[in-house]
């Protein structure tokens, strides 16, 4: 037992399990999603204030166009709410807010202020928060290999230079440090085609927890673990 003290930047974060914290309330699956926006706020408040630097959150992933109608048009009318509102405070507490993920198939009116909230808070220093929306990671990797093909078409690099430094420059996340920490809540342990290329020395944490049910307290213990795990990236 070490005391080791893991820098801690990063955190990436799965919030699952909304739809079964509704269900067992007897309640529609969208009241889960707008419990679970309201505890997004006060996670990314108690993280900015525990000192960590980058919090992104798996908001919407590019599967999740697959659900209900009712359920996908629920939770786009969430995030226009969070985006109008919400988010203001986060932006007004000094938080950077930035969002990963094919924009272009959100809609003009989300997209717009995804925009408008990106540039207001630019400067902002504290903190920063990235919202992976429309989000897959396979399409993100391969989105990288096109720029990259199309870099060495025109010449802008040779092919014998490509490396991992460059293929990453190419990702959403280029100028982002990797997550230290996954957070996974509702029992399930898979990553669901999240950050596959940025989280491979990343520590995972999984709790039963629902994602409605999350608190600051379990945020603050996950971390204490976390502090005291040995990272070694391979080494002995
Ligand atoms: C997983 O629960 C959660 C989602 C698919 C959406 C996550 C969205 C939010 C927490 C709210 C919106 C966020 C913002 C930033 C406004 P699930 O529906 O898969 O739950 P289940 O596995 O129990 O069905």
């Amino acid at each position: 037992m070490g005391t080791t003290n893991n820098q801690l930047r990063h955190i990436a974060l799965i919030m699952d399990g909304n739809g079964r914290w509704a269900q067992k309330k007897g309640l529609p699956r969208n009241a889960g999603h707008q419990k679970g926006a309201e505890v997004v706020l006060e996670i990314a408040k108690a993280a900015k204030e525990m000192g960590v630097q980058y919090l992104t959150i798996y908001a919407f992933s590019t599967e999740n166009w697959k659900r209900s109608s009712e359920e996908v048009e629920g939770l786009m009318n969430l995030l226009r709410t969070y985006l109008g509102r919400n988010f203001k405070e986060l932006a007004e507490n000094d938080v950077r807010i930035r969002f990963i993920g094919e924009r272009q198939r959100l809609d003009d009116d989300i997209q717009a202020q995804m925009t408008r909230l990106e540039q207001e808070t630019k400067n902002n220093k504290s903190a920063t928060l990235l919202v992976a929306l429309s989000y897959g990671a396979r399409q993100e990797i391969v989105q990288a290999a096109r720029l990259l093909a199309e870099k060495v078409k025109s010449g802008d690099i040779l092919s014998k230079d490509i490396d991992e430094q460059t293929f990453s420059d190419m990702l959403y996340t280029a100028d982002v440090p990797e997550p230290d920490l996954l957070i996974r809540t509702s029992g399930e342990q898979r990553l669901s085609n999240f950050l596959l290329w940025q989280l491979a020395y990343t520590e995972f944490y999984f709790t039963k927890t629902l994602w409605p049910d999350f608190t600051k307290e379990e945020l603050k213990d996950i971390i204490n673990q976390f502090q005291q795990r040995e990272r070694r990236y391979g080494k002995v």
